[in-house]
């Protein structure tokens, strides 16, 4: 009987029969560059789908017909396991596409636009997101849910590749923090660096397009739906019910003391040595508005 999982031994032998490591290489190498595309590359839950539809505004004026904001601007990674046709034409130029790969796996010879964001309201986002979709609400908690990739160091790793890249001319380094400030910007800076002419109409569409309230209407548009069609059919009861336009907020996350801790050393170890920073707050003062 399809069900979600009920701990986090059952969530990972659920994944791993959705998720298809072979078909996801095989996904990557199928990737043909051009210099001209943007990847949008920030660690998940770090405002990945909140740049697409930015990005994706700007180049079409604010087309909403799609049922997936992944269809349009497409995830190269699962491009395979969803049969699409990830070096087809776009509806708009330029081409515009998803990754979580880090800087040593990302398919070179394009522009990039990463976000940086957080990582403790990036782990709880990424609870949140599970729970309800692979994972039963209340089953586990969000301690328990984050230990096993704090302890791999996932997002440190993906952290760390990027930043040196952070002054590269084809590298948009962009701060969650910083969008939720300062939309209007960023949108700017987003237009600028993709070569996308702005003008005062544009902008408002954008900030219209890309604000929160406007996004949380249209929700199950940002949603994974190609993906969570594709979990349900597979291994998944139907009706999940899980969003990647859900809070937006800045530390609000909800850990025990210890997991807290648990962040802070892992940041001490593995990104202070990189960084010179000791915190992700002193990192991004380096960076906002500069
Ligand atoms: P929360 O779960 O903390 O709310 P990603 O797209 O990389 O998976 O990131 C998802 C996170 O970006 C979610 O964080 C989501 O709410 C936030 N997000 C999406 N659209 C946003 C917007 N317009 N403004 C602010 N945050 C947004």
């Amino acid at each position: 009987m399809k069900r979600r999982a009920q701990s986090m031994r059952e969530l990972s032998q659920i994944m791993s029969s959705t998720f298809d490591a072979e078909l996801t290489t095989r996904s990557i190498q199928n990737f043909s560059p051009r210099s001209t595309d943007i990847i949008i590359t920030p660690f998940g839950k770090c405002g990945t789908t909140w740049t697409q539809q930015i990005f994706h505004t700007l180049r079409t004026r604010g087309d909403m017909d799609f049922d997936d904001i992944s269809r349009v601007v497409p995830w190269i990674e699962t491009s395979g396991s969803l049969g699409l046709d990830i070096n087809a034409e776009q509806v708009a130029n330029p081409r515009g596409f998803k990754s979580h790969l880090s800087f040593d796996r990302i398919p070179k010879g394009c522009k990039y636009i990463n976000v940086i964001r957080d990582p403790l309201d990036a782990a709880y986002s990424s609870f949140k997101f599970m729970e309800g979709w692979y994972l039963e609400p209340g089953a586990v908690s969000p301690d328990d849910f984050v230990s096993q990739s704090l302890k791999r160091g996932d997002y440190y790793h993906h952290f760390i590749s990027w930043w040196p890249q952070r002054n590269n001319k084809n590298v948009l380094y962009l701060v969650y923090e910083d969008m939720k400030k300062y939309l209007s910007s960023n949108i700017k800076k987003i237009s600028k660096f993709a070569e996308i002419e702005l003008d005062d109409d544009l902008l408002a569409i954008t900030e219209k397009h890309s604000s929160f309230s406007f996004m949380t209407d249209f929700k199950d548009r940002f949603d994974d739906a190609m993906l969570r069609k594709q979990s349900e059919e597979k291994v998944l009861p139907s009706g999940s019910d899980s969003s990647k336009v859900r809070a937006g907020q800045v530390g609000a996350y909800d850990f025990k003391n210890e997991t807290i801790a648990a962040f802070s050393d892992k940041w001490r170890e593995v990104v202070t040595p990189v960084t010179g920073f000791d915190t992700y707050e002193a990192l991004t003062l380096s960076l906002i508005h500069n």
